[in-house]
């Protein structure tokens, strides 16, 4: 969603703080601003767009004044739509004091209210605005005790960096419920609501936890509880570079995560395997074979992407360790009243660990004294820290906005944890389990099969012809319908069909009146106990001139005759083909949103971290 960077330093901020905004667009990005101290005079200087970074860029490059201190935002509209007024930063009545801010003000219309009766004059329509009158109505020359008593009176979540002409030497961040990092340089400090803005000066960082203030300058980062104390913080050295958060040579960051996804994989089982044994180990769990048996349920909680890995590892769970198991879309899960006991594991899913949806969720699971098992993609993530236990996917850093390589970790990890919790409690055979173990070990070289140029072509074709129907069924059964559900919402996000996701069986229960001429399906076939029952709703399609094209497992012979066009996925343990199963169905999505101009990376009015409800 929103981004967040600011600068301290001997470096020209304006460009910092440009270079900043643009590796932070793939979070969803529909405005842009940025505020700076002016080195000579000491005033502040803003300026403010409704576009991406770039169309900043255009219109200021060399009009500002230098300056070696200042803040950056990217806006994901919430209140308000996307325009100049409404960016960030937003700015005091005085024009002193300048805050950007990631999150939601729930109370800001009451807060507003009061702030226009005492005079202060809003420009915006947002829910930000009232935070910048905030702290200055507090500021008594100390801006950290202004925030600190501005941030005392919002309710909602926020993450802010806020700067004061009065203090040219210094920017102030708080946070609550919305990430925010510190970078520490030499001579220079940074902050971000993301790594990705800090990589390319450095890799030393403070994660901040909720209720922390931060005075940050050129030479000092100094951290404070809420009471104003001193907190002494650990330095979290990130270990990925720059280099994996670039394109690395092609076109777009999706085809660049959908091509790593063997090794995305190959790091996320490293360890956790014991090969000759023929088991799983995850120590991070640190479970006992008593505690596990007495798990009673199991409730998956996600949103969109996250959820679909959710339904595969309802299969895997309920398979493995004989364990009931509902999966709720956190935004759901939320507001409904689940029979909730102590015997029960919550485990939530979610790339970033951030999405304020998942994390709610979370934080109710732990107030009915249920135990959360998170599993993310973001070491330091708010999921992470909140969560009793975590499993780490090593998916690295997933910039297109469209999840790929998150959502195939996440299953690796799904199943590792079925494989684990069926051990533990005497479920699975010594036998059924090193068979898994050995598919799972093998899966990165059947993934590197799917991902051959002569495949990419294929799918390149059928994409194209795809490309110019308006809506599109995807049917699967069983573990299959958990992949089309996801399969369906990758073409919707990267090329704007409409694609729906049906359980096969269900299709004569109404969506068949749908199926004339030429309609395109997009069919899976690769769970062998249900094969017969799909080839008959495929055979319902083509008898109503529906165009089937069908991933089949490889092994299926002969199924060639039975639709349009066959995509073949190699062999694997039936439990596990949504993990091949995927990748043509990603590829499509990518070629079509490519065959129809569409923005693949950043598809429209879509955020990589959904920070807000
Ligand atoms: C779709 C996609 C989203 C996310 C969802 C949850 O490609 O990426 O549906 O899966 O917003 O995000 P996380 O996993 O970060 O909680």
């Amino acid at each position: 969603m929103c981004g967040i960077v600011g600068y301290a330093g001997f470096r020209e901020a304006y460009d910092v703080l440009l270079e900043g905004l643009k590796a932070l667009e793939y979070r969803g990005c529909d405005s842009a601003g940025i505020a700076m101290i002016n080195k000579e005079q000491g005033c502040l200087e803003v300026a403010k767009v409704a576009g991406m970074a770039s169309l900043l860029e255009q219109r200021t490059r060399g009009k500002l004044s230098r300056s070696n201190l200042g803040l950056g935002h990217s806006r994901w509209a919430t209140h308000g739509r996307p325009s100049d007024k409404n960016a960030h930063p937003h700015v005091s009545c005085c024009h002193t004091i300048a805050l950007i801010h990631n999150g939601i003000i729930e109370n800001y219309r009451v807060l507003r209210a009061a702030l226009e009766k005492e005079g202060h004059r809003f420009l915006s329509q947002t829910d930000t605005e009232v935070l910048v009158h905030l702290v200055e109505k507090y500021y008594r020359g100390d801006l950290l005790e202004a925030v600190r008593e501005a941030t005392d009176r919002v309710e909602g979540s926020y993450a802010i960096a806020v700067v004061c002409s009065n203090e040219p030497q210094r920017i102030i961040c708080a946070r609550k419920d919305s990430p925010l990092i510190i970078g520490l340089g030499q001579g220079e400090n940074f902050v971000a609501s993301d790594f990705a803005a800090l990589l390319p000066y450095t890799r030393r960082t403070y994660i901040l936890e909720d209720g922390e203030f931060v005075s940050l300058s050129p030479e000092s980062v100094e951290v404070f509880d809420r009471g104003g104390n001193k907190i002494v913080k650990e330095i979290y050295e990130v270990e990925w570079d720059i280099a994996a958060a670039e394109k690395g040579g092609y076109p777009h960051f999706m085809l660049k995560e959908i091509m790593e996804q063997p090794q995305a994989v190959r790091d996320t089982l490293r360890r956790r395997i014991d090969l000759e044994a023929g088991r799983v180990l995850l120590p991070e769990l640190d479970l006992t074979a008593e505690e596990a048996r007495r798990i009673s349920k199991i409730y998956i909680i996600a949103c969109g992407t996250s959820s679909h890995a959710g339904y595969v590892g309802k299969y895997a769970l309920e398979r493995l360790a004989s364990l009931p198991v509902e999966v709720d879309p956190a935004s759901e899960f939320r507001y409904r009243d689940p029979l909730l006991d102590q015997n029960h594991l919550a485990i939530v899913i979610s790339q970033s660990g951030e999405t304020a949806d998942t994390l709610e969720a979370l934080r109710l699971c732990k107030e009915k004294g249920i135990r959360v098992l998170a599993i993310t993609n973001a070491i330091g993530s708010s999921a992470a820290r909140e969560a009793d236990r975590t499993l780490l996917t090593f998916a690295g850093p997933e910039i297109a906005v469209a999840s790929t390589k998150a959502y195939l970790t996440q299953l690796i990890l799904l199943y590792l944890l079925a494989l684990y919790l069926g051990q533990l409690r005497g479920t699975v055979t010594r036998e059924q389990g090193a068979e898994l173990v050995r598919g799972l070990n093998g899966l990165p070289d059947q993934l590197v099969k799917i991902l051959t140029p002569e495949c990419l072509t294929e799918l390149k074709e059928i994409a194209v012809a795809l490309a110019h129907w308006d809506s599109i069924f995807y049917i699967g059964r069983n573990l299959d319908y958990a992949t089309a559900l996801e399969g369906s919402l990758k073409l919707k996000e990267v090329s704007y069909i409409h694609a729906e996701a049906y359980p096969a069986g269900e299709l004569k229960h109404g969506p068949l009146a749908l199926i004339t001429g030429g309609m395109p399906v997009v069919a899976l076939a690769t769970q062998e106990k249900v094969l017969e029952k799909t080839l008959s709703n495929i055979q319902e399609i083509r008898a109503r001139e529906g165009a089937v094209f069908l991933v089949a497992s490889e092994e299926f012979v002969g199924i060639e005759r039975q639709a349009d066009w066959v995509f073949h996925i190699p062999r694997v343990h039936q439990l596990l083909t949504p993990v091949p199963a995927i990748l043509p169905l990603q590829l499509i999505a990518y070629y079509t949103g490519l065959a129809r101009e569409c923005p693949v990376d950043k598809p429209r009015n879509l955020a990589k971290s959904v920070t807000v409800e």
